[in-house]
């Protein structure tokens, strides 16, 4: 073989690979020319419509990830062969936002048919609500493809929940490759958004088991939360995550759980049961900045846990059923 040869099969290879098993943000240039303002617009009027919306979005493409990767698999419904992510604890009576992914399906099939996945509208609407949250916006590499299957195991298993440890919470980031860092900064989402009674009513009465109220929960901020969290009841009455700025997307979180205002436990652990996560946690408190920035990061590296590339899973015409 000469090396002319030798040279267009070593790039033949790396063009390959590079289409291959890589996202890119430049991926729907050429197949789907508007792809990522089709996605916008609808975005934009779902936010336009209801605030909140931003804040559901961007949970959405997390707990996609969070369970096999960011293939889509979060958005199928039951059917006689799925058991739909939806039921999963932390999703059911949760997780919102599905009709505006339809939404942004279908004007999508109409522009260029099955070509942009649904694991990729979810990382561009998850971008978009951030931006239009009032956050710093990032490119968002693209080429992700549509699982076949779900996983309600996945679900229930690999998302943290509100009441879990920060040891555990830790464990739940490192399996899917994402450190301390991300783990604070991505916390940081909590900005903007609500959470039920339920997911912290706990804290407010018995959070160890002897009676008392989260001692690291500022006192005045619980009386507050336990007039409409009552100790039975209520279960779906819904309190801004960020009591200060619940709309914006900024460093308030972070400055809360400073002030012991951090409204899960899992926010609030993250101050008060490890120094590496208490000195992040009081970094991005005093820089908002620094948080925007490192933020824009951990999500791209969340977009990038195990996607399906090259001829793996498809591109559903439909975000809640597999292709027939
Ligand atoms: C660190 C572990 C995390 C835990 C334990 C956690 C838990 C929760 C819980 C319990 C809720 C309220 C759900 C409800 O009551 O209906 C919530 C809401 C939310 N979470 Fe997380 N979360 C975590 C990380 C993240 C990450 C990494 C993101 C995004 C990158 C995120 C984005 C959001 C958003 C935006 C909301 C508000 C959703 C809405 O208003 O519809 N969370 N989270
Ligand atoms: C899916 O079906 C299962 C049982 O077949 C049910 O328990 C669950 O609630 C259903 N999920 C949804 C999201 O409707
Ligand atoms: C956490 O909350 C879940 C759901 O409410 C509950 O089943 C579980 O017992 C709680 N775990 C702890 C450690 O309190
Ligand atoms: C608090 O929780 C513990 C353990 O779950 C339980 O035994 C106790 O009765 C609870 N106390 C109150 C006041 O609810």
């Amino acid at each position: 073989m000469d090396t002319s040869m030798t040279l267009l099969l070593l790039l033949l290879s790396v063009v390959v690979s590079a289409s291959g098993d890589k996202l890119f943000p430049q991926f729907y240039d050429r197949s789907c020319p508007k792809a990522q303002q089709i996605v916008k617009n609808v975005v934009q009027n779902a936010v336009a419509k209801e605030t909140r919306m931003a804040a559901s979005l961007l949970r959405l493409h997390f707990h996609d990830c969070f369970v096999k990767g960011c293939d889509g698999s979060l958005l199928l419904d039951n059917s006689s062969t799925i058991v739909s992510e939806k039921g999963s604890v932390p999703n059911r009576n949760s997780a919102r936002g599905f009709e505006v992914i339809d939404r942004i399906k279908d004007a999508l099939e109409k522009e260029c048919p099955q070509t942009v996945s649904c694991a990729d509208i979810l990382a561009l609407a998850a971008r978009d609500s951030t931006v239009l949250a009032g956050g710093l916006g990032w490119e968002v590499p693209l080429g992700r493809r549509d699982s076949l299957g779900a996983s309600i195991q996945g679900s229930n298993r690999g998302i943290p929940a509100p009441n879990n440890t920060l040891p555990t919470i830790i464990t739940k980031f490192k399996l899917v490759g994402l450190d301390l860092v991300d783990l604070v900064a991505l916390s940081g989402s909590h900005t903007i958004g609500n959470a039920r009674c339920t997911s912290f009513r706990q804290r407010l009465y018995n959070q160890t088991g002897n009676g008392q109220a989260d001692a690291t929960l500022d006192a005045s901020y619980a009386a507050q939360l336990r007039t409409r969290c009552p100790k039975s009841g209520g279960d779906n009455n819904l309190f801004f995550l960020d009591l200060v700025s619940p709309k914006t997307f900024d460093n308030y979180y972070f400055k809360n759980i400073v002030a012991g205002k951090g409204l899960l436990s899992s926010d609030q652990v993250l101050f008060t049961r490890s120094g590496a996560t208490m000195a992040l946690v009081r970094r991005y408190a005093e820089n908002g900045a620094a948080f925007a920035k490192q933020f824009a990061v951990s999500m791209v590296k969340m977009g990038n846990i195990s996607p399906l590339t090259g001829t793996k899973g498809e591109i559903r015409k439909n975000c809640r059923k597999v292709n027939s």
